[in-house]
């Protein structure tokens, strides 16, 4: 949450910030703001609101320099307003701070710099820092930084300025990300790679508690003792184009589009005929996969429902008892966790906060985790056991679609691998399935042609106040993210139950016109769920149905039917979840909302 960025070369400042910024609003877009240091003082400019009104504002009134920071917000201290804007600085502006964490002594550092003669201007917890730094200051910015950072205790990614120091920018991370980027006679920090792809793709990916230091000159790393440190470059290989829209209107309808492509390419070296499944991070071995005799799935959001997915597989396929937990809660229950328990997480950053507590649970009990992310580098994947990358290309917009598709396949190849290690499946039966995995993409690819069908049946319904989703087995952990999905794009209140489960309370909501979207992939309970949309139907519902190419019989039951192409029901959430996702995409563009960045909400929810 919050994205912070950095610039220090020869060209303006302001336009590449700006730039910057316009890559990382995903992260929050509740103010926005930069700090310009031009002829040896700092000008700040933030406002409430969009990047746009920053934007705006700056075109106005232009700022100079070629040396500043940015910051794109997500309130959590103090409502978004023009005065809790980042960049925040000391009262004599001469240090300026963005700041993407909480500071969560902040209240305590407050009272002890109030004791000091400091005051402050707004309540974020973000105000201490500038005025820590000043306390300490005493003509050497880094090392003032590092005597506040001794200080904070919480997450935070800084880049910090001063006018006593006017050509270098001090930055640190501690529990939230942050990236250098390196180019040619000019530095950039960032929370993360899109925004400085356009000016290089040589970066340097940061640990907790290292500092950095960016003049004109380069850039040098130190460690919270002050010793210098080396770090590899790591050079990025995907273009600046994947995190562009590319002609489409949003980066969610790109992104719901990408997902043949990136299906296909976490399966790519891992999933091939006539060969065992290989992972090349993953160093768990044959004995220790023998000796788990429990696996917990850990994640928030949309990656825990790919979890629910998860276990169903995992326990169908390697026969080893999965619990799926949301992480939140997952770490204050005191789970029963020893050397024999595997611990999967799953998150499309790396860096949510609640998954990485959970992660860092597991491992001093002393368990083994196995991460599965699509951010090389990030928090999780540094400090997993092992790393199963998802091939997802950067995901932009706030709602997830190509990172969750990513993550079932991941799951998929999981199960197999431990099937293929514990021997729970035949030879035969593994070449089955994974001939029927590798035809995935081709059918994702099929299941987006039902667009416009789907858009029908979303400007029909657009102004409906509750949908529900309806699912047994993988069907109903499907239902869950397409009524996910719904809501947070759309802001349509909708709910996901299990076929079953209708009668015990549900039901009661159902009346005449309600909206029901009933998944019925799964051939074993295929009768059981058109019992339970007969259950709906007879209360006056609308129902979509979605089955299978050859289940044609379910339109005696529902108003209208999508089918999907036949694949092992075990593999039906891969596609059945495309139709859902294009169901939300189109109802919140009716709706008029913005699909990319709902409101309330962050890409990467680095807070508790
Ligand atoms: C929903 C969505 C969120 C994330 C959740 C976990 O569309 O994107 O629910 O899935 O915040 O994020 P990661 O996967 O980054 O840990």
């Amino acid at each position: 949450m919050c994205g912070i960025v950095g610039y220090i070369g020869k060209k303006q400042a302001s336009d590449i910030l700006i730039e910057g910024l316009s890559k990382l609003e995903y992260r929050g877009y509740d103010s926005a703001g930069v700090a310009i240091i031009d002829n040896d003082s700092i000008n700040v400019m933030k406002c409430k609101g969009r990047l746009a009104n920053l934007e705006q504002k700056l075109k106005e009134a232009p700022l100079k320099g070629s040396l500043g920071i940015g910051h794109t917000r997500w309130a959590t201290h103090g409502e978004p307003s023009d005065v809790n804007s980042h960049p925040h600085s000391n009262e004599k502006g001469t240090i300026s701070v963005v700041h993407n964490g909480i500071i969560e002594n902040y209240i305590h550092l407050r009272e002890w710099l109030t004791s000091k003669g400091y005051n402050f201007k707004s309540e974020t917890d973000t105000e201490v820092i500038p005025h820590l730094i000043d306390y300490f200051y005493n003509g050497d910015l880094l090392d003032a930084v590092m005597k506040a950072a001794a200080k904070m205790e919480g997450s935070y990614a800084i880049g910090v300025i001063s006018s006593n120091e006017p050509d270098k920018i001090v930055a640190v991370r501690k529990d939230s990300p942050m990236i250098v980027g390196l180019g040619k006679d000019e530095y950039f920090i960032a929370s993360d790679i899109p925004a400085v792809l356009n000016h290089t793709r040589d970066v340097y990916l940061l640990n907790d508690k290292e500092f950095v230091v960016l003049t004109r000159d380069g850039v040098k790393l130190f460690t919270e003792d002050k010793e210098q440190i080396e770090r590899e470059v790591y050079h990025v290989t995907w273009n600046a184009d994947a995190a562009e829209k590319g002609g489409y209107e949003d980066f969610m309808l790109k992104e719901i589009h990408e997902q043949p492509k990136a299906i296909k390419d976490t399966m790519t070296s891992r999933v091939m005929m006539g060969k065992p499944i290989t992972l090349d991070d993953i160093k768990i071995t044959k004995q220790q996969i023998e000796n788990i005799n429990k696996i917990y799935i850990v994640a928030c959001g949309t990656a825990y429902h790919a979890g629910v997915v998860g276990k169903y597989v995992i326990e169908r396929l390697a026969r080893i008892p999965v619990e799926v937990d949301i992480a939140s809660e997952f770490r204050y229950r005191n789970p029963i966790i020893d050397e024999k328990t595997l611990m999967i997480v799953i998150s499309q950053s790396g860096e949510t906060a609640d998954t990485l507590a959970a992660l860092r649970e597991a491992k001093s009990h002393e368990a083994r985790v196995i991460a599965v992310t699509n951010v090389i580098g990030s928090s999780v994947s540094r400090e997993a056991d092992d790393v199963l990358y998802t091939w997802a290309g950067p995901e932009i917009a706030v709602a997830s679609t190509k990172a969750y598709e990513t993550q079932l396949i991941a799951m998929y190849i999981i199960a197999l691998f431990f099937a293929q290690n514990k021997g729970t499946l035949s030879e035969a039966e593994l070449e089955e399935l994974k001939k029927e995995m590798l035809k995935l993409p081709e059918k994702a690819q099929k299941c987006l042609n039902h667009k416009e069908v789907i858009q029908r049946f979303a400007s029909k319904n657009y102004m409906h106040k509750d949908i529900f989703f309806l699912g047994r087995g993988l069907d109903y952990a499907v239902a869950m993210e397409g009524s996910l999905k719904l809501k947070e794009i759309s802001y349509i209140h909708s709910e996901a139950y299990a076929g079953g489960e209708l009668k015990h309370g549900p039901i009661a909501l159902i009346e005449k016109g309600t909206v029901v979207i009933a998944l019925a992939t799964q051939d074993d309970l295929f009768e059981k769920m058109v019992s339970n949309v007969k259950e709906v139907t007879t209360r006056g519902a609308r129902v979509l149905g979605l089955a299978f190419e050859g289940k044609e019989s379910i339109e005696k039951t529902v108003d209208s039917a999508i089918y999907l192409p036949r694949t092992n029901p075990l593999f039906a959430p891969v596609l059945s979840v495309i139709p859902l996702q294009l169901f939300s995409y189109y109802v919140a563009v009716q709706k008029g909302c913005d699909v990319d960045k709902p409101r309330n909400l962050a890409k990467s929810v680095t807070v508790e």
